[in-house]
């Protein structure tokens, strides 16, 4: 690590230990002007950091860490193309999915963001079709980030589904997963979509498997007509789609140049589109090129992803925060954490910084999360008077996009979920001292410590734009952590040997006699399992 940037860290660590004996209250105190100081317009997004053990003095240090770390450099490089993913070798360029068309960005001598358009008519196009031929269900066939980001949002913009076609979405190799899926469809109006960058995904290809089988069942067609009139493909191995039988005419393109965790604007999002509409899938696009812009345009100490980012640094490696909680006071947002669990933690949980050595400081907290205010009668206990403090990121919106109630009712619940986000938000940063009125009063068991950090984030209502514009942010602020931390985000080597002896482990289960390399515990459990 160079000298500059070393500096600068231990700047950050003083600001830290200034601010451990100042509490959330205090901040407040001393200055009339926090919330608006502190609170930020992204786009349609209010991000507010006025609950943040930050000051003045702290958000001058953690611009100047994300100068030292050449965050602006870095990202620029992403956005121009530059194959910033250098153990892959490989661009990263998420953002050409959503850039408007004529942008001219090369890779390899082609022009991505043309390739990322003329997909984008195949889906709309591919979408016309099933509605002519009476398709009602899609169900999605992937894990990870081929599953994640489509799921999470149908469920986000349910509401918005206006196709007539409805999706599920199916991950686990847990053949419950697929029973459940599947459960109550009629084959005869149901399309397969396999999801898959690498069509080789243990889970995702039995998954296809399966579901062919039941298609073909209850079609009563062979399994290879089965396919190639109902299954479609997203994927970059093409040959591989196009040996499982897809037609060519069924199967999207997926590039390298877009993790999977970062696919959601790709034709991975087909599934989402064939449930939306490719008008609302626009619409999420334009959100999501919003915060993009704002993202490269914005100075740094109003830049909404990159403050996002830099409060999660000052969280982890100032005060040593080892989890953040993300709850969305929207239902709808329900799988919003489990998508920033793949997001944050497959590209930030890294150990070796981007030129193979050990990093010098934590990388990615553990996210983990449920929608309030669910979680306010399960967990929110820890939050308030818990040993750990946990930051929390609250999302909610001003209406409520609900349908089918009556309308009062609709704003009369949510004004009571508002209420609610609200309230926590308060509660963990001023907290309340024991009563000492009341001669049965438990002391300690009721005093709210308070001083426990969160940001909260406000839109008008969760719609296609504002659902891109949150995902954008997120994306933005994974980044410029990583670029923080000096690691390469976009790769995920950590997953890889839980995989190969996975391999290993089904081998030895159909071949007891074969040589193994499994370490005794192993192959006595392969023992018990299949005596
Ligand atoms: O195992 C991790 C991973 O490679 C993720 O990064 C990816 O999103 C997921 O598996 C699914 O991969 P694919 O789209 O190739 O099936």
């Amino acid at each position: 690590m160079e000298e500059s940037v070393r500096r600068v860290w231990s700047a950050l660590d003083r600001e830290a230990s200034r601010l451990s004996v100042a509490s959330i209250a205090d901040l407040f105190a001393s200055d009339a002007d926090r919330t608006s100081r502190f609170t930020l317009e992204s786009a349609d997004l209010r991000l507010d950091f006025s609950r943040q053990r930050i000051d003045s003095g702290a958000l001058a240090v953690l611009v100047a860490l994300a100068e030292a770390t050449e965050v602006p450099a870095k990202r620029d490089a992403m956005f121009a193309g530059e194959s910033i993913n250098s153990t892959e070798g490989r661009s990263v360029l998420h953002t050409a999915l959503r850039a408007p068309i004529g942008t001219r960005i090369e890779v390899g001598g082609v022009d991505v963001v043309h390739a990322v358009h003329s997909a984008r008519e195949r889906m709309a196009h591919l979408v016309d079709g099933m509605r002519a031929e009476g398709i009602r269900t899609v169900v999605n066939i992937g894990i990870g980030g081929s599953d994640l980001g489509p799921a999470m949002a149908a469920g986000a913009l349910a509401p918005f589904a206006t196709t007539g076609i409805g999706a599920r979405f199916v991950s686990n190799v847990d053949p419950a997963d697929l029973a459940a899926c599947l459960a109550g469809l009629d084959a005869r109006t149901t399309a397969l979509v396999v999801s898959s960058k690498t069509f080789t995904t243990q889970e995702t290809m039995a998954n296809a498997r399966s579901a062919v089988r039941w298609l073909a069942t209850g079609l009563g067609l062979d399994e290879e007509s089965a396919v190639s009139t109902r299954v479609y493909a997203v994927t970059s191995n093409i040959a591989a789609a196009t040996a499982f039988g897809v037609a060519e005419s069924r199967t999207l393109p997926m590039w390298d140049w877009v993790g999977g965790r970062f696919s959601l604007a790709s034709a991975i999002g087909f599934s989402l589109m064939c449930s939306i509409g490719p008008e609302n899938f626009e619409a999420m696009l334009a959100g999501m090129h919003a915060i993009d812009r704002h993202f490269v345009e914005t100075p740094l100490d109003r830049n909404g992803p990159v403050l996002l980012g830099l409060v999660g640094i000052m969280n982890r490696n100032g005060f040593g925060y080892g989890s953040r909680a993300v709850i969305p006071y929207l239902q709808q947002l329900a799988r919003f954490p489990a998508y920033l669990q793949q997001l944050e933690m497959e590209s930030n949980g890294k150990r070796s910084d981007i030129d193979g050595e050990a990093v010098l400081r934590h990388t990615s907290p553990v996210v983990w999360g449920e929608p309030g205010t669910n979680g306010q009668h399960a967990f929110f206990q820890l939050l308030h008077q818990g040993t750990d403090i946990v930051p929390v990121d609250f999302i909610g919106a001003r209406r409520s996009t609900a349908r089918g109630l009556d309308p009062d009712d609709v704003d009369s619940q949510h004004e009571k979920l508002v209420a609610n986000l609200f309230a926590q938000a308060a509660a963990l940063a001023f907290g309340a001292p024991a009563a000492t009125d009341n001669p049965h009063a438990l002391g300690e068991h009721r005093a709210f410590p308070g001083n426990r950090p969160s940001t909260t984030i406000l839109m008008d209502a969760l719609t296609p734009s504002t659902l891109g514009q949150l995902i954008a942010l997120y994306e933005h602020a994974t980044f410029v952590q990583g670029a923080v931390w000096g690691i390469n985000s976009f790769d995920q080597w950590g997953v890889e040997l839980g995989k190969a002896l996975a391999g290993d482990v089904s081998s030895h289960i159909a071949d007891r006699a074969a040589p193994t390399n499994l370490d005794p515990a192993t192959r006595a459990a392969v023992a018990w399992y299949r005596p």
